[in-house]
Protein backbone atom coordinates (compact mmCIF):
# COMPACT_ATOMS: atom_id res chain seq x y z
CA UNK A 1 0.00 0.00 0.00
CA UNK A 2 1.61 3.55 -0.75
CA UNK A 3 -0.41 7.00 -0.19
CA UNK A 4 -2.00 6.31 -4.09
CA UNK A 5 -3.93 3.24 -2.84
CA UNK A 6 -5.62 5.13 -0.08
CA UNK A 7 -7.80 7.15 -2.69
CA UNK A 8 -7.29 4.41 -5.28
CA UNK A 9 -9.67 1.93 -2.58
CA UNK A 10 -12.56 4.31 -2.21
CA UNK A 11 -12.80 4.39 -5.92
CA UNK A 12 -12.75 1.04 -6.33
CA UNK A 13 -14.80 0.69 -3.17
CA UNK A 14 -12.52 -1.68 -1.06
CA UNK A 15 -12.43 -1.17 2.54
CA UNK A 16 -9.38 -0.64 4.01
CA UNK A 17 -8.20 -2.16 6.94
CA UNK A 18 -5.73 -0.22 9.51
CA UNK A 19 -4.19 -1.54 12.54
CA UNK A 20 -2.68 0.10 15.99
CA UNK A 21 1.13 -1.10 16.92
CA UNK A 22 3.44 -0.09 19.10
CA UNK A 23 6.06 -2.61 18.76
CA UNK A 24 8.53 -4.90 16.56
CA UNK A 25 7.34 -7.99 17.48
CA UNK A 26 3.38 -7.45 16.58
CA UNK A 27 4.76 -5.38 13.62
CA UNK A 28 6.29 -8.90 12.60
CA UNK A 29 3.44 -10.32 12.81
CA UNK A 30 1.37 -8.01 11.01
CA UNK A 31 3.76 -7.77 8.38
CA UNK A 32 2.46 -11.48 7.36
CA UNK A 33 -0.67 -10.66 7.08
CA UNK A 34 -2.77 -8.40 4.21
CA UNK A 35 -3.74 -5.87 6.64
CA UNK A 36 -3.21 -3.05 4.68
CA UNK A 37 -1.32 -0.33 6.98
CA UNK A 38 -0.94 0.29 10.65
CA UNK A 39 -1.11 3.13 13.10
CA UNK A 40 1.45 3.72 15.86
CA UNK A 41 -1.26 5.69 17.79
CA UNK A 42 -0.66 7.37 20.65
CA UNK A 43 -3.50 5.19 22.35
CA UNK A 44 0.12 3.37 23.29
CA UNK A 45 -0.34 5.87 26.09
CA UNK A 46 -3.24 3.89 27.55
CA UNK A 47 -2.50 0.20 26.29
CA UNK A 48 0.94 -0.26 26.70
CA UNK A 49 1.61 2.42 29.62
CA UNK A 50 -1.45 2.09 31.49
CA UNK A 51 -2.22 5.83 31.67
CA UNK A 52 -5.93 6.95 32.12
CA UNK A 53 -5.77 9.05 29.00
CA UNK A 54 -3.10 9.54 25.77
CA UNK A 55 -2.41 12.74 26.75
CA UNK A 56 1.02 11.80 28.90
CA UNK A 57 2.88 10.37 25.59
CA UNK A 58 5.79 12.59 23.97
CA UNK A 59 7.53 12.94 20.97
CA UNK A 60 10.43 11.11 22.00
CA UNK A 61 8.41 8.17 23.27
CA UNK A 62 6.24 7.95 19.96
CA UNK A 63 9.13 7.73 17.65
CA UNK A 64 11.20 5.34 19.97
CA UNK A 65 7.46 2.70 19.27
CA UNK A 66 7.58 4.52 15.60
CA UNK A 67 10.94 3.28 15.12
CA UNK A 68 10.20 -0.06 16.60
CA UNK A 69 7.23 -0.57 13.99
CA UNK A 70 8.88 0.05 11.37
CA UNK A 71 11.65 -2.53 12.08
CA UNK A 72 9.10 -4.98 12.61
CA UNK A 73 7.44 -4.15 9.30
CA UNK A 74 9.82 -3.00 7.02
CA UNK A 75 6.99 -3.44 4.03
CA UNK A 76 4.24 -1.80 5.69
CA UNK A 77 2.40 1.60 5.37
CA UNK A 78 3.14 3.01 8.46
CA UNK A 79 1.17 6.56 10.26
CA UNK A 80 2.82 8.07 13.16
CA UNK A 81 0.72 9.81 15.88
CA UNK A 82 1.34 13.26 16.77
CA UNK A 83 0.38 13.01 20.50
CA UNK A 84 -1.02 16.23 22.47
CA UNK A 85 0.16 19.53 21.93
CA UNK A 86 3.40 18.18 19.84
CA UNK A 87 1.50 20.63 16.58
CA UNK A 88 -0.13 23.03 19.01
CA UNK A 89 3.34 25.14 19.54
CA UNK A 90 3.76 26.61 16.08
CA UNK A 91 4.47 25.63 12.81
CA UNK A 92 8.40 24.95 13.46
CA UNK A 93 8.10 23.65 16.50
CA UNK A 94 5.18 21.57 14.92
CA UNK A 95 7.54 20.19 11.82
CA UNK A 96 10.35 19.00 14.09
CA UNK A 97 7.82 17.18 16.05
CA UNK A 98 6.64 15.61 12.29
CA UNK A 99 10.34 15.55 11.64
CA UNK A 100 11.12 13.38 14.60
CA UNK A 101 8.28 10.49 13.62
CA UNK A 102 8.87 10.56 9.92
CA UNK A 103 12.73 9.72 10.53
CA UNK A 104 11.89 7.05 12.90
CA UNK A 105 9.98 5.56 9.90
CA UNK A 106 6.42 6.57 9.87
CA UNK A 107 5.25 7.37 5.64
CA UNK A 108 2.38 9.82 7.09
CA UNK A 109 1.39 11.87 10.58
CA UNK A 110 -2.22 11.90 12.45
CA UNK A 111 -3.11 14.46 14.11
CA UNK A 112 -6.41 15.35 16.07
CA UNK A 113 -9.05 18.43 14.57
CA UNK A 114 -9.22 20.89 11.86
CA UNK A 115 -9.50 23.96 13.95
CA UNK A 116 -6.19 25.88 14.16
CA UNK A 117 -4.46 22.76 11.97
CA UNK A 118 -5.19 23.66 8.75
CA UNK A 119 -2.28 25.69 8.15
CA UNK A 120 0.09 23.37 9.46
CA UNK A 121 -1.49 20.71 7.56
CA UNK A 122 -1.32 22.20 4.31
CA UNK A 123 2.80 23.22 4.94
CA UNK A 124 3.80 19.35 5.87
CA UNK A 125 1.32 18.14 2.73
CA UNK A 126 3.76 20.89 0.72
CA UNK A 127 6.37 19.31 2.51
CA UNK A 128 5.86 16.05 1.21
CA UNK A 129 4.53 14.70 4.51
CA UNK A 130 0.95 13.12 4.00
CA UNK A 131 -1.17 14.05 7.06
CA UNK A 132 -4.34 11.83 7.84
CA UNK A 133 -6.88 13.69 9.55
CA UNK A 134 -8.71 12.96 13.05
CA UNK A 135 -12.56 13.67 13.82
CA UNK A 136 -15.27 13.34 15.82
CA UNK A 137 -13.88 11.67 19.52
CA UNK A 138 -10.17 13.42 19.37
CA UNK A 139 -9.13 11.81 22.77
CA UNK A 140 -6.55 14.26 23.10
CA UNK A 141 -9.36 16.34 23.97
CA UNK A 142 -11.03 14.19 26.56
CA UNK A 143 -11.25 17.41 29.02
CA UNK A 144 -12.79 19.37 26.98
CA UNK A 145 -15.39 16.80 25.65
CA UNK A 146 -15.88 16.16 29.31
CA UNK A 147 -15.02 12.09 28.79
CA UNK A 148 -14.44 9.05 26.05
CA UNK A 149 -18.19 9.88 24.76
CA UNK A 150 -19.77 9.35 21.33
CA UNK A 151 -19.78 12.75 19.26
CA UNK A 152 -21.75 14.36 16.71
CA UNK A 153 -25.35 13.51 18.30
CA UNK A 154 -27.22 16.68 17.61
CA UNK A 155 -27.76 18.95 14.35
CA UNK A 156 -25.63 21.69 15.15
CA UNK A 157 -22.24 18.91 16.08
CA UNK A 158 -22.82 16.96 13.18
CA UNK A 159 -22.87 20.05 10.72
CA UNK A 160 -18.92 21.30 12.18
CA UNK A 161 -18.27 17.62 11.73
CA UNK A 162 -19.17 17.67 8.35
CA UNK A 163 -17.96 21.75 7.71
CA UNK A 164 -14.35 20.14 9.54
CA UNK A 165 -14.23 17.00 7.37
CA UNK A 166 -14.26 19.49 3.87
CA UNK A 167 -11.77 21.75 5.48
CA UNK A 168 -9.29 18.53 6.04
CA UNK A 169 -9.83 17.60 2.27
CA UNK A 170 -9.26 21.00 1.60
CA UNK A 171 -6.39 21.57 3.15
CA UNK A 172 -4.50 18.35 1.89
CA UNK A 173 -5.13 15.41 3.98
CA UNK A 174 -4.74 11.81 2.19
CA UNK A 175 -7.65 10.18 4.61
CA UNK A 176 -9.50 10.91 7.85
CA UNK A 177 -10.40 9.00 10.91
CA UNK A 178 -13.62 9.18 11.92
CA UNK A 179 -13.69 8.01 16.02
CA UNK A 180 -17.14 7.19 17.80
CA UNK A 181 -20.11 9.00 15.48
CA UNK A 182 -23.16 7.98 14.79
CA UNK A 183 -23.13 5.06 12.09
CA UNK A 184 -25.17 7.46 9.68
CA UNK A 185 -23.24 10.93 10.34
CA UNK A 186 -19.93 8.52 9.31
CA UNK A 187 -21.59 7.18 6.65
CA UNK A 188 -22.91 10.87 5.08
CA UNK A 189 -19.48 12.15 5.74
CA UNK A 190 -18.17 9.32 3.85
CA UNK A 191 -20.41 10.14 0.78
CA UNK A 192 -19.35 13.72 0.89
CA UNK A 193 -15.57 13.16 0.79
CA UNK A 194 -13.38 12.53 -1.91
CA UNK A 195 -10.45 11.08 0.43
CA UNK A 196 -11.38 8.04 2.34
CA UNK A 197 -12.96 7.81 5.81
CA UNK A 198 -11.24 5.55 8.48
CA UNK A 199 -13.61 4.35 11.18
CA UNK A 200 -13.43 3.59 14.86
CA UNK A 201 -16.66 2.97 16.35
CA UNK A 202 -18.53 4.89 13.65
CA UNK A 203 -20.14 1.85 11.83
CA UNK A 204 -20.22 0.29 8.54
CA UNK A 205 -20.28 3.21 5.77
CA UNK A 206 -16.80 4.16 5.90
CA UNK A 207 -13.98 3.55 3.82
CA UNK A 208 -12.17 1.52 6.33
CA UNK A 209 -11.72 0.44 9.47
CA UNK A 210 -9.09 0.88 12.20
CA UNK A 211 -9.00 -1.01 16.09
CA UNK A 212 -6.46 -0.72 18.41
CA UNK A 213 -4.59 -4.76 18.56
CA UNK A 214 -4.84 -5.49 21.86
CA UNK A 215 -8.60 -4.85 21.71
CA UNK A 216 -9.12 -7.51 18.85
CA UNK A 217 -7.19 -9.63 20.31
CA UNK A 218 -8.64 -9.91 23.05
CA UNK A 219 -5.87 -9.28 25.59
CA UNK A 220 -7.59 -5.84 26.91
CA UNK A 221 -10.29 -7.34 28.98
CA UNK A 222 -10.70 -4.03 31.00
CA UNK A 223 -11.99 -2.49 27.67
CA UNK A 224 -14.71 -3.98 25.85
CA UNK A 225 -17.17 -1.04 24.05
CA UNK A 226 -19.83 -1.98 21.75
CA UNK A 227 -17.62 -1.11 18.74
CA UNK A 228 -14.65 -3.90 19.56
CA UNK A 229 -14.96 -7.13 17.93
CA UNK A 230 -12.51 -9.67 19.51
CA UNK A 231 -10.75 -12.28 17.16
CA UNK A 232 -8.82 -13.85 19.41
CA UNK A 233 -8.94 -14.56 23.83
CA UNK A 234 -5.99 -13.25 23.78
CA UNK A 235 -5.82 -13.08 27.60
CA UNK A 236 -7.31 -16.40 28.47
CA UNK A 237 -4.51 -17.95 25.99
CA UNK A 238 -1.95 -16.00 27.14
CA UNK A 239 -2.85 -16.61 31.04
CA UNK A 240 -3.14 -19.99 30.33
CA UNK A 241 0.18 -20.04 28.72
CA UNK A 242 2.51 -18.22 31.06
CA UNK A 243 0.19 -20.62 34.25
CA UNK A 244 1.68 -23.96 32.16
CA UNK A 245 5.56 -21.96 32.00
CA UNK A 246 5.12 -21.07 35.80
CA UNK A 247 3.77 -24.99 36.72
CA UNK A 248 6.11 -26.70 34.44
CA UNK A 249 8.87 -24.33 36.58
CA UNK A 250 7.66 -25.37 39.77
CA UNK A 251 7.13 -29.13 38.69
CA UNK A 252 10.38 -29.10 37.55
CA UNK A 253 9.47 -30.20 33.79
CA UNK A 254 11.78 -27.29 32.21
CA UNK A 255 13.90 -26.90 30.85
CA UNK A 256 14.36 -30.76 29.97
CA UNK A 257 17.56 -32.80 28.65
CA UNK A 258 16.45 -31.29 24.99
CA UNK A 259 16.25 -27.33 26.27
CA UNK A 260 19.73 -27.92 28.07
CA UNK A 261 23.47 -27.78 26.44
CA UNK A 262 24.90 -30.93 26.97
O1 LIG B 1 -4.26 6.44 18.97
C1 LIG B 1 -4.98 5.64 18.34
O2 LIG B 1 -4.86 4.42 18.47
C2 LIG B 1 -5.96 6.18 17.43
C3 LIG B 1 -6.94 5.24 16.81
C4 LIG B 1 -7.91 4.78 17.82
C5 LIG B 1 -7.59 5.82 15.63
O3 LIG B 1 -5.98 7.35 17.21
Amino acid sequence: MNIHDFAKRKRQSVPISMVTCYDAWSAALIAETDIDCVLVGDSLAMVVYGHETTLPVDVDTMAAHTAAVRRGAPGKFVIGDMPFLSYRRGLASAVDSVGALMRAGAQAVKLEGAAGNVELIRHLVESGVPVMGHLGLTPQSVHQLGGFKVQARDEGAVSVLSDHALVLQDAGCFALVLEAVPAAVATEVTKALEIPTIGIGAGSGVDGQVLVLHDLLGVNTAFRPKFVRTWLDGSQLIREALQSYHRDVVEGTFPNGEESYS
